[in-house]
């Protein structure tokens, strides 16, 4: 997020806005923990993983007196639009907040689950899957060495474009997302074939909301005692680094496109990328669509494992 925000900050100054950077999000607004921002804030912060100005869950947004609250506060500061950076909570927010109030909002689409509407990609889930990644290829070494079968659990509470992303770039045998009820018998069926493949190792990647990694383990475990079974969580490794130079870049072009839209009156939306294209989407579509994953990507999985 921190190359969206120095973005936000380094295009708005040079169209001759002031910008105020608001701290822990949507609760910052409410609470008025905000601060003018110039150039020098921004400084060395492209490389820097997480968000300079913190954040937050904060479910009391939903409430709508916290949300006159914030009103009151931008109002109060002269702050005329928003340029927000964050997921699907976020986004629904934005939208409830700028229709309530008129008031001139632009999503900027963050997640590492990649899960939002009308957008090809979300700042984040580059860095996010190449972490994975770059863990799972390191696993590997063992699983193959010692002849294991290792389930590793990505993140993903709800969705699983993390999970297939990952899986598909680390070689994985089998995929588990929250999409796709678990099948047990598929799964030790595909486990016991491996024997006639000639396999002696196998990776599970498994998305945290498709079950818990040392859960299905020792179920598998049961139904295939011959086999020696590992977990590994990979956890809150894939939420931080350093930003890759695809996520640093589009976070750079959607916070430039996002000062630009609220420069231009242009607003209500989230922007996006498709087909390497900016595109701007209202938000109304980005809360009320679901985004589909590329299942396409299971298919490819099955068709690797021979
Ligand atoms: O929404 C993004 C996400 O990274 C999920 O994939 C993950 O389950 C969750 O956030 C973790 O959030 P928290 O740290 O707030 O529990």
């Amino acid at each position: 997020m921190n190359p969206a925000i120095r973005a936000v900050v380094r295009t708005a100054l040079g169209l001759d806005m002031d910008v105020f950077g608001i701290n822990r999000g949507y609760r910052g607004l409410t609470e008025n923990d905000m601060f003018q921002m110039d150039s020098r804030n921004v400084s060395g912060i492209i490389d820097v993983g997480g968000t300079i100005l913190k954040s937050i869950r904060f479910p009391e947004f939903k409430e709508k007196a916290t949300r006159e609250k914030a009103y009151k506060n931008l109002k109060d500061n002269a702050i005329e639009g928003l340029a927000v950076i964050g997921g699907d909570g976020s986004a629904r927010a934005a939208h409830t907040f700028s229709s309530e109030f008129n008031f001139p909002a632009v999503l900027i689409p963050a997640s590492i689950d990649n899960d939002l509407y009308g957008t090809d990609s979300t700042i984040g889930f580059d860095t996010a899957v190449n972490t994975a990644v770059d863990a799972i290829d390191r696993i590997r070494d063992t699983a193959t060495s010692h002849e294991r079968t290792f389930i590793v659990e990505v993140m993903g509470r709800e969705k699983g474009n993390l999970a297939l992303e990952v899986g598909l770039a680390c070689g994985a045998e089998i995929i588990l997302i929250p999409e796709i009820e678990i099948n047990w018998d598929k799964i030790v069926e595909e486990l016991e074939n491996q024997k006639i493949q000639g396999k002696t190792s196998s990776l599970i990647v498994l998305a945290e909301g498709a079950g818990k990694a040392h859960e299905v383990a020792k179920h598998l475990q049961d139904k295939l005692p011959e086999k020696e079974i590992r977990v590994s969580v990979l956890g809150y490794i894939q939420r931080g680094g350093k930003p890759s130079s695809f996520t640093r870049n589009l976070a750079t072009k959607f916070g430039v496109e996002a000062v630009r839209m609220l420069h231009n009156g242009n607003h209500g939306s989230m922007v996006g990328i498709k087909g390497g294209k900016i595109v701007h989407v209202p938000l109304h579509k980005v809360v009320s669509n679901k985004k589909s994953p590329p299942l396409d990507n299971l298919e490819i999985v099955k068709l690797m494992d021979i």
